[in-house]
């Protein structure tokens, strides 16, 4: 070997020892974690296998790494002292003394959390979503329209899906253009482009109360105010209370969940879908209308959409296939009528365009006829859920409780005695493994202390000790107010 081949080879296994002693020092690799074998430290950084071996030795010598028989090379427990790491974030102790803002963040936070019983957000049974099968679809579809689905779906979104979401809609009692239909990022995003293009900060929007929570959330961080219209939770809006509403107030859009609405789980008769929209109508007030659970009906037919009765192009139909297809996929649309242009620049500003191969999918999904079969088993499903957890709630809750009676969907709304606090049942649940979501959050007032909203989807034989738990709990705060 010439003296610039050794000085060559000499400089490398110092690289190599340098390179993996700067990767230990920036915490690449820790104590006790194995580093790279010399036969992958020799083909990542194309060096012979010697050059490796000399590299360890030198980190062994120095007290870096340390070889154990039969398995590889260590990063040392005992690093040459370096301070600690700035922890600037430490865990906090868990508060349950919450705003509302934070309640709701940790409502879906806690969605991530294997240990809960989810009876708080109002997502899908794991069981009943046909995960095996669009995992399929999704793969058949990458590969069939590979360009596509990486490419952007440029609003209004995939041509496809809105064909078929137009052709379902007609079941709806309703005729929508697949023109006029834009694919979203779920219904939470249709609604919010609903109200940034129809509303300014500072207007004033009139929703049916008690309402999702996240709505409230949204109208608040657009600035807009919110004027709550009182619902029955066996017919829904009071269409007198809206109309004295509109006479008494400058209203600048109407929010409404016209089927099996969350939180109450029940949908507004045609009848009463007809007048909202004429009463709407001559006060010039577009209708922002939620129809997401329209889909879930326990009954042999969808219920119709008070969009059926728009003469003027002014009701904006929103909806999506989180609650019967993934929630993950985030595949929603919006129908906004006369709005659309407003609403198209809305979507291409706010992210664009949609993901495309969960457009691909539905549309997929849709179109072999693989949904109807899909929905008419977890409609089903949904239904003896909800008639089996009623039954529960009736058992075990205080005397005095009542719960609505959905037709639809997997939201059950209790109430229970005035004396007990909704809120403070939500801490206790908690603390014992159980979310459930407290009335205060779905509304800006005082008016749901003593209820909750229920999530029937995740009722099962084996989470009815849960139902136990919160009735229990329920009837020991009764019993305790009464003796205060
Ligand atoms: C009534 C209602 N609208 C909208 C949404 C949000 O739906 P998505 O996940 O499709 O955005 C939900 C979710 O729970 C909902 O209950």
């Amino acid at each position: 070997m010439n003296t610039e081949m050794r000085i060559k080879t000499d400089t490398l296994y110092r690289e190599v020892a340098d390179k993996v002693a700067g990767l230990i020092a920036q915490g690449t690799f820790r104590a006790g974690d194995k580093v790279p074998s010399i036969r992958q430290m020799s083909r990542q950084m194309k060096v012979s296998i010697n050059t490796i071996k000399v590299a360890y030795g030198l980190l062994e010598d120095a007290c870096i790494i340390e070889a154990k028989p039969q398995s590889g090379y260590y990063v040392r427990p005992k690093l040459p002292a370096i301070p600690e790491e700035p922890d600037l974030n430490p865990p906090k102790p868990v508060s349950l003394q919450l705003t509302s803002t934070e309640l709701v963040i940790r409502l879906m936070q806690d969605i991530l959390d294997p240990e809960k019983v989810q009876f708080g957000a109002a997502i899908p049974a794991p069981d009943l979503i046909p995960e095996q099968k669009l995992s399929r679809i999704l793969s058949s579809v990458n590969r069939r329209h590979g360009k596509e689905s990486v490419a952007y779906a440029i609003p209004p979104g995939n041509k496809k899906l809105r064909v078929q979401i137009a052709r379902r809609m007609l079941r709806a009692g309703c005729s929508i253009n697949p023109g006029e239909i834009i694919i979203t990022n779920g219904a939470a995003e249709a609604v919010f482009l609903a109200l940034r293009t129809i509303c300014r900060p500072g207007d004033t929007v009139a929703v049916g109360s008690p309402i999702y929570f996240n709505f409230i959330q949204m109208l608040k961080e657009l600035g807009l105010n919110i004027v709550e219209i009182a619902s029955s939770p066996s017919t829904g809006l009071h269409l007198k209370s809206l109309k004295l509403a509109l006479q008494q107030t400058d209203i600048q859009a109407c929010l409404v969940i016209s089927n099996f609405n969350n939180p109450f789980g029940i949908s507004i008769s045609d009848d009463k879908k007809e007048q909202l929209v004429k009463l709407l109508a001559r006060y010039r007030v577009p209708l922002i209308e939620d129809d997401i659970n329209g889909n879930l009906s326990f009954g042999d037919d969808r219920p119709t959409v008070a969009r059926s009765w728009d003469k003027y192009g002014d009701v904006l139909l929103c909806s999506s296939f989180s609650k019967t297809i993934a929630p993950g996929y985030r595949v929603g649309w919006i129908a906004p009528g006369r709005h659309y242009e407003g609403v198209l620049h809305q979507k291409l500003i706010t992210n664009i365009a949609s993901a495309s191969p969960t457009q691909l999918a539905v549309a997929d999904f849709l179109e072999s006829g693989g949904y109807d079969h899909h929905l008419r088993h977890i409609r089903r499903e949904y239904a003896a859920k909800i008639g089996s957890m009623s039954e529960a709630i009736g058992h075990y809750f205080p005397k005095g409780t009542r719960v609505t009676r959905p037709q639809g969907g997997f939201a059950l709304w209790v109430e229970m005695p005035r004396a007990v606090d909704g809120m403070q049942l939500y801490k206790e649940a908690w603390k014992n493994g159980i979310t459930i979501a407290p009335g205060t959050v779905f509304s800006t007032t005082d008016d749901f202390r003593n209820c909750l909203r229920l999530n029937g989807a995740f009722w099962s034989e084996k989470n009815k000790w849960a139902i136990e738990a919160l009735g229990q709990k329920a009837t020991e705060l009764a019993t305790k107010s009464q003796h205060l």
